[in-house]
């Protein structure tokens, strides 16, 4: 058997994706209930108020007049409000999660539902939500796996303090995290602190209005510093959690054997891999000091930093897996299209409808590189493909290349597992239920086991429908991956 007996087969999701309910319960507003639907050529957008009373449209990644603040257009719609609406489906959607025999699933928790402002408030209400959740699926002996962050920053923290630029979000942030983890130790065990922390930018995701790299790599330095903090607090409040980083990798391939190519390859790894080099190994690798250094500014650091992130050394890596890019110093290289990142297109591999590469093989060779690279335990916390559903006739989803590339891309884990001795503990693949698309906004990039009735603009009845592949993942559990 290949697969562990202990692996954790289950699901991902975020909040602000899936929940909903952005307005109930006492909850706070948050950066991403100000950014609209978007679709692959139109980028979203985050709408806010200047200083001096103007409403702005913001692209999404760009930054935002200095002091201006998020507002909600009454005209406009926002994907995140409703999501597909977990806040009232949770108990259906754990009970189709328990069906699939889900063994695990992973969430996040809304910073702003449990802080409303994301300070030392708390909000009962928002507590007692997620005590329900994790009841819920420890009743059908699901593990919960927590993201403590994905994506979305209090509102209140953006406007008030510019967010992670300021260094008194870290204490915000670790009062959050001493909330959640004494309040839940009992029910979580498996935590991460930050998703995706490499790609973290911009006002809708980290609250700061000047996304200028200098400014972006402080407030990434202060995220830093929060997690291994965080991750230290985790370990005194209990000993047998389980605190792990999340990374959005994407392994770059030289574009030809031409040494030139090859060191393009490793700069652009590198960027990935500093964020796991600090939260796996403890510090800053030389290589980004000296990037710093060439970009004309130095991370402002107390002296107690280097420490801090020394002691709070993450205990596993998840990741996101869903592609891999190209990278070569050719400036005629055909460009390749795609909502995270644009780079150089692939010639031995297919796309997605949005542009990804396919590249199950891609994926062993991530979970190769980033064992021997840490020695740390890997987990697989996304991984899909987001494609067009047809909603049949008789409410069946016919999903066969949501099947066939999941099936490769488990294949590939397998190998790495079998062949090459990875310590691989669980896998969630994305939208394990249809949620709103994070990089578009849209409804209609779905990546789920699980059909959501629901249109781009938000129209729908949120009904649950069972695509073809629900079953499928069902039988590969059940097989623990001997079956795909
Ligand atoms: C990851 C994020 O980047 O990719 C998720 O952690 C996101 O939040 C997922 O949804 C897929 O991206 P997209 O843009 O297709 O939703």
């Amino acid at each position: 058997m290949s697969f562990p007996k202990d692996f954790l087969w289950g699901g991902a999701t975020a909040a602000n994706q899936y929940e909903g309910g952005y307005n109930l319960g006492k909850r706070g507003l948050s950066t991403l209930d100000a950014i609209t639907a978007g679709s692959f050529k139109q980028p979203r957008m985050v709408t806010c108020k200047t200083k001096d009373g103007k409403i702005l449209s913001v692209n999404k990644e760009d930054s935002l007049p200095e002091g201006a603040v998020g507002y909600i257009d009454p005209d406009l719609y926002y994907p995140s409000h409703t999501a597909t609406d977990f806040y009232h489906h949770y108990k259906e959607d754990i009970s189709l999660f328990a069906q699939m025999g889900f063994k695990c699933f992973r969430l996040s928790v809304s910073w702003s539902r449990i802080c409303p402002k994301g300070m030392y408030d708390i909000n009962e209400e928002g507590l007692k939500f997620y005590d329900d959740v994790f009841d819920e699926l420890l009743k059908y002996g699901i593990e919960p796996v927590v993201t403590i962050n994905h994506f979305d920053t209090p509102m209140y923290l953006a406007d008030h303090l510019d967010g992670w630029s300021d260094r008194k979000v870290i204490d915000y942030y670790l009062f959050f995290c001493q909330t959640i983890f004494e309040r839940y130790k009992n029910k979580v065990k498996y935590w991460m602190t930050f998703n995706e922390i490499n790609i973290l930018r911009s006002w809708t995701q980290i609250g700061i209005h000047d996304n200028s790299p200098c400014r972006r790599y402080q407030a990434l330095h202060h995220i830093l510093v929060a997690s291994a903090k965080a991750v230290q607090l985790g370990h005194q409040i209990c000993s047998d959690f389980k605190i792990g980083m999340m990374c959005c990798y994407i392994p770059a391939y030289p574009m030809t054997c031409k040494p030139e190519d090859v060191y393009e390859a490793i700069k652009e790894n590198r960027k990935r891999e500093f964020f796991m080099d600090v939260q796996c190994k403890g510090y800053y690798p030389s290589y980004q000091i000296k990037e710093f250094e060439r970009m004309g500014f130095s991370i402002v650091m107390d002296d107690e930093d280097e420490n801090i992130l020394k002691e709070g050394t993450v205990d596993y890596i998840g990741f996101s897996y869903y592609m891999s890019t190209v990278a070569t110093i050719d400036p005629n290289a055909q460009k390749a299209e795609g909502n995270q990142i644009t780079a150089y297109k692939n010639p031995y591999l297919e796309t997605s409808e949005w542009g990804w590469a396919i590249d199950p093989m891609g994926l062993r060779i991530s979970l190769c590189k980033l064992y021997e690279r840490y020695h740390l335990p890997l987990f697989v916390v996304e991984n899909g493909l987001g494609a067009i559903d047809v909603l049949e006739k008789d409410y069946s989803i016919h999903d066969v290349y949501r099947m066939d590339y999941l099936k490769k891309h488990i294949q590939a884990m397998k190998d790495a597992i079998e062949i090459d001795g990875v310590d691989l503990m669980g896998y969630t693949p994305w939208g394990c239920i249809d949620v709103v698309s994070a990089g578009t906004g849209e409804m209609k990039k779905r990546y789920g086991f699980i059909y959501v009735d629901m249109d781009d603009q938000g129209h729908g009845t949120l009904k649950r429908f069972k695509k073809d592949s629900f079953y499928w993942y069902k039988n590969v559990i059940e097989t623990n991956g001997e079956v795909l």
